[in-house]
């Protein structure tokens, strides 16, 4: 299915003032629940990394989780999990960064990632870029590549794409909202 930026952006809901005012939540929850939607974005996203040197496919707590498993399933890739801090067991890392909104942590087990693997970071989402900067640390130190970024969504006035390809990792991103 062809992707359609004006249909995917009439799914997704924006909502005024939440979680705390002057925020405007650019709510993703309406593309699950919309399979056509689902297909434009995922087919899109597959078709731009299919036949690409990418080895793992990495996601982030919660809802890049949605967008990495579908990918990691249609790639046969594997899939590994950047989580919010205190919900993986065994030995792990972790990275503190600063959100739109509040402070948070995210965390890696030390296995799952190795020296030479390259891996396609994903989450829904980019704002300040902490969250997506702070998971590429993670990967960093257990000695991956972080071949791209991408998500559905950027925020470009909050400049977090812009962080994230100063550092010399490509950002992809399947719209904006100014
Ligand atoms: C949202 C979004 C990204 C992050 C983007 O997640 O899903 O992960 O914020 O913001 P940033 O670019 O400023 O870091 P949130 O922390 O709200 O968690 P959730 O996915 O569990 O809802
Ligand atoms: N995460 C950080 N900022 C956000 C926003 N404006 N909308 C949805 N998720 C977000």
């Amino acid at each position: 299915m062809s992707y359609d930026e004006f249909y995917v952006k009439s799914v997704i809901r924006s909502l005024h003032d939440w979680p705390e005012p002057g925020v405007i939540f650019r709510d993703v929850t309406p593309i699950f629940k919309d399979p056509k939607a689902m297909r434009m974005v995922s087919d899109a996203f597959i078709q731009r990394y299919l036949n690409s040197e990418i080895t793992h496919i990495a996601c982030v707590d919660a809802r890049g989780f949605l967008f990495g498993a579908i990918m990691a399933h249609q790639l046969n890739l594997p899939l590994v999990l950047v989580r919010k801090k205190g919900k993986l067991p065994g030995e792990t890392i972790h990275q503190e960064y600063e959100l739109e909104y509040g402070k948070a942590a995210v965390e890696m087990q030390t296995d799952a990632l190795s020296a030479g693997d390259k891996v396609l970071l994903f989450d829904d989402l980019i704002a300040t870029g902490g969250t997506l900067l702070a998971a590429c640390t993670l990967i960093n130190k257990l000695g991956a590549e972080v071949v791209e970024a991408a998500s559905l969504i950027d925020l470009p006035d909050l400049q977090g794409s812009t962080r994230i390809q100063e550092l010399g990792i490509p950002v992809f991103t399947l719209l904006a909202y100014e």
